[in-house]
């Protein structure tokens, strides 16, 4: 059936540049033959503190499995999913049984090297606004969900969201099952992040080891209001000015929501690479009840499920991935 000798393990190498929350690449694939594939979600890459209800991690279940859609169509090849209702508790979780076929039809929206282009960028915005051309492209990719794609450039409500953002991220680094699951993800020590080749290395995060280290650390300062201060003026001058915030709203919260959130989350992000506009996620305002809702008031949107800075920057570092030995499981 296949053009391609080892399909399974070129769709897996390509769709290993997926995001996912705190880079913690929660998917495992099991080949069953050339045509035939089982994805698990690994429990051990759950983020069960922060995404309480689990559809962050859904979600970036979505994505992968759009990719491996996506790339799959770039051979030549259909991809489909047969989704079962995942859960957290073992070590390995079904989450889809998929299927490969030829597609002589396929559409390939996306060509190959965008999804190794596309990456998280934590380095200042240049001085340039995204037009609104490329505002109404972004506006307009396909979105069966019903997701909606909301622009905020009003400096004075960006400024406001930062604050909100940088409050909200003091409040729950000062839980301590919050911060005990962050700390695991965190990778200070450059040789231990290429060595795990997971987590958020503090290259991606845009600090020095020691700032990110301090960072995750000294959360109890957060709490003096004098310092508190200070940090906020040190983190916005290291991110600089804002242009715009992307929102994200729709339907989210339940398994079949989330992964046609994912799906359609990396058709977005991929165009966004097209366009060369990168995208910085701010979890903390959408993970947070209290502040999620206080965001859908201030904004008048409801069912915010994403928030992230918008805009062009330099290129920034590529971070880590799995190696897909580590993905393919036996
Ligand atoms: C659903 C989702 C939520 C994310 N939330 C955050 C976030 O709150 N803060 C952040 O800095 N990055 C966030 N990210 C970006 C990931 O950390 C990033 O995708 C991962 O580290 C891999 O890096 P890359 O996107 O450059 O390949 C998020 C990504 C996804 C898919």
């Amino acid at each position: 059936m296949n053009k391609l000798e080892n399909p399974w393990r070129i769709l897996i190498q390509s769709a290993a540049s997926s995001p996912s929350p705190h880079n913690a690449q929660p998917w495992k694939v099991r080949i069953i033959d050339e045509s035939h594939a089982e994805l698990f979600i690994d429990g051990k890459r759950a983020l069960p503190d922060e995404d309480e209800t689990g559809c962050f991690m859904i979600c970036a279940m979505g994505i992968f499995c759009e990719a491996l859609e996506g790339i799959a169509a770039t051979h030549g090849l259909r991809l489909s999913a047969k989704y079962f209702d995942p859960s957290f508790d073992n070590e390995l979780n079904l989450f889809a049984k998929l299927e490969l076929s030829e597609a002589d039809d396929a559409i390939t929206p996306f060509p190959r090297e965008l999804y190794s282009k596309r990456k998280t960028s934590r380095l200042p915005n240049l001085k340039k606004l995204v037009q609104d051309e490329v505002l109404a492209r972004l506006k307009s990719i396909e979105n069966p969900s019903g997701q909606r794609l909301s622009v905020i450039s009003d400096p004075q409500l960006i400024h406001w969201m930062m604050d909100l953002n940088l409050e909200t991220t003091f409040i729950d680094m000062n839980k301590a099952p919050y911060r005990r699951e962050f700390h695991n993800w965190v990778r200070t020590n450059p040789r231990k992040a290429a060595e795990l080749r997971d987590g958020l290395d503090a290259r991606c995060m845009n600090l020095k080891p020691i700032e990110f280290w301090m960072n995750a650390n000294f959360y109890w300062m957060y709490q003096i209001p004098v310092i508190s201060t200070l940090i906020k003026y040190w983190y916005n001058f290291r991110i600089g000015h804002i242009q715009h915030f992307g929102i994200i709203s729709g339907s989210f919260w339940d398994n079949d929501s989330a992964v046609a959130a994912g799906r359609y989350l990396l058709r977005l992000w991929l165009e966004m690479a097209r366009e060369d506009v990168y995208v910085h996620p701010f979890g903390n305002l959408v993970t947070n009840l209290e502040t999620r809702s206080t965001l859908e008031k201030k904004l008048g949107i409801e069912n915010i499920w994403l928030v992230f800075r918008m805009g062009y920057t330099q290129e920034p570092p590529g971070s880590y991935r799995l190696d897909v030995s580590e993905i393919i499981i036996d």
